[in-house]
């Protein structure tokens, strides 16, 4: 838990080699989420939305107000993924988001700060790399295994690969090889192999988990937030994204709902 595996790294690899890798996955992540965004129209398609809906809305919402809207739905919404209601999905998301930014921030500041020859890394940031990957896999494979929808609600077999999987199966290749890296290298096995295959492994899944931008969910960190914003601000502002307002009468839906658990999708 308190092995720095890209110090050790450097030890054959001048640090700049790393730094240009995390630089040019940053530079992967603007791309194909520019491109997808051209692509797919998603963007316009969300401001045009949000402009015709406006035209609906019952009341200006000031600069203060807007501004409390949008602190309550990165606290509330955004923070805890409040759209998954409250249950297991949502806490398998907690705990591979937080897990995925912990393991992201702490591989920025190896990367950058304790990569250098005299430099010693804080026990700190080497176990928030661990608990970060940890929490990724823990999280990551109870959604894919068991959560996901295809295998939760549709029946199909967990071992089923679609295109959509491309995400989070990226993700938790990420940290699984990372940590078998991390793993091996510090046992010291004088030139064993094991270490070099789960390093490769490690490099080849952050090059299809940012390289596959374009194809995969990764920009729904993006696009959540933002959808959750202006929601949550055509809800104060009346306009309701052009949706019937809620009806003024008791919520009667038979004994259907009573009978199973809506998890058909
Ligand atoms: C570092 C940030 C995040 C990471 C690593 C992450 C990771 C993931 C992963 C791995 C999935 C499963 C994708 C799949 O269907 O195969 C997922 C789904 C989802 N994410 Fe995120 N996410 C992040 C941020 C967010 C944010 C900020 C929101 C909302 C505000 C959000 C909302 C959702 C929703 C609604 C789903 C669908 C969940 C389901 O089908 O059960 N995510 N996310």
């Amino acid at each position: 838990m308190t092995n720095n595996p890209f110090a050790v790294l450097t030890e054959t690899l001048p640090p700049v080699f790393l730094q240009c890798f995390v630089i040019t996955m940053l530079a992967l992540i603007v791309i194909g989420t520019v491109i997808q965004m051209i692509h797919h129209k998603n963007i316009t398609y969300f401001f045009n939305n949000a402009k015709k809906a406006k035209l609906s809305a019952t009341r200006e919402l000031g600069a203060g107000e807007t501004t409390a809207i949008i602190a309550k739905t990165i606290v509330h919404d955004i923070a805890t993924t409040s759209e998954l209601g409250a249950g297991k999905r949502r806490v398998a998301h907690v705990l591979g988001m937080y897990g995925t930014i912990l393991f992201w921030v702490a591989s920025v500041v190896l990367i950058f700060c304790y990569t250098s020859s005299d430099s010693v890394t804080p026990n700190f940031w080497s176990m928030m790399w661990h608990v970060g990957a940890i929490m990724t896999c823990v999280g990551g494979y109870w959604f894919w295994l068991f959560l996901r929808v295809d295998v939760l609600a549709e029946a199909h077999p967990w071992y089923r690969i679609i295109k959509a999987d491309l995400f989070v199966l990226t993700l938790l290749a990420c940290a699984t090889f990372g940590l078998a890296w991390s793993y091996t290298q510090s046992l010291n096995l004088e030139n064993r192999w094991d270490d070099k295959v789960f390093l490769t492994l490690y490099i080849l899944s952050n090059i299809a988990l940012f390289g596959g931008v374009y194809w995969s969910k990764f920009a729904h960190m993006i696009y959540k937030p933002g959808a959750a914003i202006q929601k949550n601000l055509a809800e104060a502002d009346g306009s309701r994204d052009n949706l019937p307002p809620y009806a003024d009468a008791p919520k009667q839906f038979g004994l259907g709902i009573k009978r199973e658990q809506p998890k058909h999708y």
